[in-house]
């Protein structure tokens, strides 16, 4: 058995489930759940068409690379939504969702020459902190060390780059961003990305930028940048070190659909495909084709990103009397100070209210700092806008109560 295994925290729900066991909520409540960051509006009809039409094309194995209309798509779409041009051939390519790809990714990337090493050269990922959690059991599986960049309020919820010492950008191999960040919804600025990229020259690692959350922002007039600008910006036309992931679970609500894809530096694009060639992920050909549908499209993500402002717009004037909550930049989440233990605040909530959010420190691991999700919690608007207007009601309820 792999002994890094068992280096591996328990996912975040089977902690909650734990938290919630044994606990009887009120039976006349419907639950309703803001635990989970799983999509639910209703995925667009067309997207659904162009899968069930294409449903005979299993008959055959898909290439790891991808159908070329479908690396099209995605660079097209990267060029309508961020101004910057990708080579469809070398820059782009289709993954089951980022998930697999945020992990796979590491283990193509981080190398530990040798073997054994001593912890001063041990290969190291760093990563913000909270932070989602795949990018911290990728670094451990990978036989590198992670390295957790506190993001509080303090920093504006992004990862404070300066605080970082020298001798651990030495040992970086691959350092993660996540904008619109999950939980905070903080939106990294092109002037972080630049700075990032900068270190990332300086000491010669690679930056996974998620991006996942990319079509959920506030401002319709200042979407999230992506890193690519931030390179293309640079002078980096062929983005060095830079690799964004972006996926259609958000922006177009098909989380089951597992769609995304990886862009950015051609020659560590080329390493990850051998990579990804022998690991076994290609797509099918029916997500393909109806990915390219959902690429092409993007009133379908317009109106998604509506839904949720008008849930941000109902449910925040209900909770600005009894809690700390702002509106994020980006994604659907709240992520508020609760003034008291998060985990007892999840179970109280939950016997009180028969609610379920999740306890900021499970997103999140003790640092200089402490555990920077301590206190805090996440409440996660999926659910439709009249359930999110009820579970705002029911949080208020139990804070004028308790
Ligand atoms: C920050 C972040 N990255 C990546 C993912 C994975 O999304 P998917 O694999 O559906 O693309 C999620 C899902 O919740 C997420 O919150």
């Amino acid at each position: 058995m792999n002994p890094r295994l068992e280096l591996l925290t328990a996912y975040p729900f089977e902690r909650l489930a734990r938290l919630k066991a044994g606990i009887a909520p009120p039976a006349n409540l419907p639950h309703i759940a803001m635990s989970i960051g799983e999509p639910k509006h209703a995925p667009p009809a067309f997207v659904i068409e162009t899968l069930r039409q294409n449903l005979g094309k299993l008959d055959s194995y898909p290439a790891t690379v991808g159908l070329p209309e479908t690396r099209a798509a995605c660079a097209a779409w990267l060029e309508r939504r961020f101004a910057v041009r990708v080579s469809a051939e070398s820059m782009v390519l289709p993954v089951n969702g980022t998930r697999e790809a945020l992990f796979s990714f590491v283990q193509a990337m981080v190398g530990n020459a040798g073997g054994a090493h001593a912890s001063n050269d041990r290969a190291l990922v760093a990563m913000p902190n909270p932070f989602y959690q795949i990018y911290e059991g990728a670094a451990l599986l990978a036989g590198a060390e992670p390295y957790f960049i506190d993001t509080t309020a303090t920093t504006r919820f992004q990862p404070d780059l300066d605080a970082v010492p020298a001798d651990v950008w030495k040992r970086c191999q691959v350092l993660f961003l996540c904008s619109p960040g999950n939980p905070t919804g903080a939106v990294l600025s092109l002037d972080f990305l630049r700075q990032a990229l900068n270190l990332a020259e300086r000491y010669d690692f690679v930056i996974a930028s998620d991006e996942c959350y990319a079509e959920l922002y506030r401002d319709e007039n200042s979407p999230p940048p992506s890193l690519l600008q931030a390179a293309l910006a640079g002078g980096h036309d062929r983005f060095q070190r830079c690799v964004v992931f972006h996926s259609l679970s958000k922006r177009s609500s098909v989380p089951g659909l597992r769609s995304g894809f990886v862009a950015g530096d051609p020659a560590l694009l080329k390493a990850y495909l051998l990579y990804r060639t022998y690991h076994g992920c290609a797509m099918p050909v029916p997500t393909q084709l109806a990915s390219i549908a959902a690429w092409n499209d993007d009133a379908h993500a317009a109106a998604n990103r509506a839904l949720y402002r008008e849930k941000f717009a109902r449910v925040l004037p209900i909770l600005e009397p009894v809690l700390d909550v702002v509106e994020p930049d980006g994604g659907f989440y709240l992520w508020p100070d609760v003034q008291r233990n998060d985990e007892d605040f999840t179970r109280e909530l939950f016997a009180m209210q028969n609610l379920t959010i999740l306890p900021g420190s499970y997103l999140a691991r003790d640092s200089r700092g402490g555990n920077p999700g301590r206190r805090r919690v996440r409440i996660s608007l999926v659910a439709p806008v009249d359930e999110c207007v009820a579970a705002a009601q029911r949080i208020r309820k139990f804070l004028e109560k308790n």
